[in-house]
């Protein structure tokens, strides 16, 4: 008799023999943060999360640091929005100011990744620019390009586009490249599917398209065989790192590419997921701890080897206590 129970005899032997390890160093943790002063208010459609503006914003990450998580991706809230999502690149921008803040204030302890995408900054709620209705590749790309220099100039260790535009890896790449910047990596959200499960964070970031959808520029959820192309051409325009993005539903799409690539394959377990276990969480239909833990093991044990999520504190504090890791 072959016994595979062996090995599940008890917990020292049984993380011994364990398949997938992770640790607080795989993890991000995003923040949104507003235009204006001295705000820090509970954000309704993701409990648990803030949103502060570059004065607060300090104590997020000092909280966030204290449980030993120290990677952050910031996505910014401005103060006006336009037809051309000005606001994404100026030198006074939400997002250039908070970071110019958050690197005076913890210098290198900290690695800021900033959000390269329009959608929160322009009037009509699209990551790219609308001409004749139809949301325009090729005129997006000079401002998403300008948007992650003028993230690089605030002081950014990383860029990491959203929009979904065709070329936009090679255009952040070159504009990065000519103005010294040729050591900022990018992470491309490659394989970004249209899914309902970023609703929480359009709520949050007030980025809801004002017309139409996303799905002439995020992928159809009934591809998989597009994620491959989607990563293999980030990764052949420059990309360090490339994401799937939603995770939970996705998994099938983080193992296949994770086993097609030779760069680091991020995972971003969005809004919706997060508010799916809290919501059932609230209802006492299930252990939110315990979700927590299986479904962030899961989506390591599918290929990711970094996570972006909003339990990132929660995780740590699992890590640290040995119940995962
Ligand atoms: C911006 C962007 C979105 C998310 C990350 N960057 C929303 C969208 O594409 O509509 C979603 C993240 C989440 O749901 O947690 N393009």
């Amino acid at each position: 008799m072959i016994r595979p129970r062996r090995l599940r005899s008890n917990e020292i032997i049984r993380k011994m023999a364990r398949e997938t390890r992770i640790s607080v160093d795989s993890l991000i943790l995003p923040f949104f943060i507003q235009e204006g002063n001295n705000i820090e208010e509970e954000i309704s459609s993701l409990y648990g999360q803030k949103r502060y503006s570059k004065d607060t914003i300090a104590r997020g990450v000092e909280d966030a640091l204290n449980q030993g998580v120290h990677s952050f991706m910031l996505f910014g809230i401005p103060g006006n929005k336009n037809e051309l999502g000005s606001e994404a690149y100026s030198e006074h921008g939400v997002i250039q100011e908070a970071t110019r803040e958050l690197r005076k204030e913890f210098g290198k302890d900290i690695y800021i990744i900033t959000d390269v995408c329009l959608c929160e900054y322009t009037s009509h709620g699209h990551c790219g620019m609308i001409k004749d209705g139809y949301v325009d590749n090729d005129l997006s790309l000079p401002v998403l390009a300008r948007t992650a220099l003028s993230q690089a100039f605030a002081g950014c260790d990383m860029v990491a586009p959203s929009d979904m535009m065709d070329g936009r890896v090679s255009a952040i790449r070159n504009i990065l490249d000519e103005n010294g910047f040729q050591n900022i990596p990018i992470m491309s959200y490659a394989a970004k599917y249209a899914s309902a499960f970023y609703g929480p964070f359009r709520e949050a970031a007030g980025s809801v398209p004002q017309f139409g959808d996303r799905k002439s520029y995020q992928m159809d959820y009934h591809n998989k065989k597009e994620a491959i192309k989607e990563v293999l051409l980030d990764i052949e325009e420059g990309a360090d790192i490339i994401m799937v993005k939603p995770a939970l539903s996705y998994l099938d799409i983080i193992a296949n590419v994770s086993s097609c690539v030779n760069v680091p394959v991020a995972a971003y377990s969005v809004s919706g997921e997060y508010a799916m276990i809290k919501a059932s969480a609230r209802q006492n239909l299930i252990d939110e701890y315990k979700i927590m833990c299986e479904t962030a093991i899961s989506i390591f044990r599918a290929g990711a080897s970094i996570l972006v999520t909003y339990f990132a504190k929660e995780l740590a504090g699992a890590i640290k206590r040995g119940d995962i890791g």
